[in-house]
């Protein structure tokens, strides 16, 4: 079966991307673009290193159709990862990808979901609350934030005096786990 080709949405470090490009090998799909919502970001250097074609985005040309939906259609892709991806996707391309975007979220969603909640303020707020356990949510995108079709949990027990810190080490093990495998299972139409 023919691979399938992923755009990668990022705006920060990029180690959910690097998850993604080590493990393309074993599974249905490869990483063709990556566009980043950050001059700065550290995911360009992940992209460049593996020769990936990169794009930073202005937020105009993200939200004017024409220029991305040319540069997928150009790259061919078929499914998008958002991997810490902090723009709010526009309506054009929840419309050109349907059930085709996926995200990846640090808390067990509906829980410590929505606009703002990213990056260590959803642990934060995971210790704060008192919550007994947390995990990750990998969820397909439509047009509310952090509320499109649930594709896969897991969690973890909080330890112990775990800290914001400690639990997001945790959970990003989590992430680089599983994204990959969910993704293979969206590219291959499994359950
Ligand atoms: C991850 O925790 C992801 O769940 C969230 O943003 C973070 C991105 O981290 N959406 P990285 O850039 O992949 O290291």
């Amino acid at each position: 079966m023919a691979l399938k080709k992923i755009a990668v949405f990022v705006s920060g470090r990029g180690s959910n991307l690097s998850a993604l490009i080590n493990r393309q090998r074993e599974f249905a799909y490869e990483i063709s673009l990556v566009f980043v919502s950050k001059k700065d970001a550290l995911a360009i250097e992940v992209a460049k290193d593996e020769n990936i074609p990169v794009k930073v985005l202005d937020k105009s040309t993200f939200l004017e159709e024409t220029v991305l939906i040319d540069e997928l259609k150009l790259h061919e892709i078929n499914f998008i990862c958002l991997a810490g991806f902090l723009w709010k996707v526009p309506s054009y391309l929840i419309k050109a990808y349907p059930n085709e975007i996926l995200n990846i979220h640090p808390s067990l969603l509906p829980k410590h979901g929505g606009k703002g909640m990213y990056g260590m303020k959803v642990h934060e707020a995971v210790i704060q609350h008192k919550d007994t356990e947390s995990g990750i949510t990998i969820h397909l995108v439509n047009e509310e934030y952090d509320k499109g079709k649930i594709l896969f949990q897991t969690k973890i027990p909080i330890e112990k005096n775990e800290s914001p810190l400690s639990l997001s080490k945790r959970i990003l093990a989590l992430e680089h786990r599983y994204f990959p495998e969910v993704l293979h299972r969206l590219c291959t139409n499994e359950k």
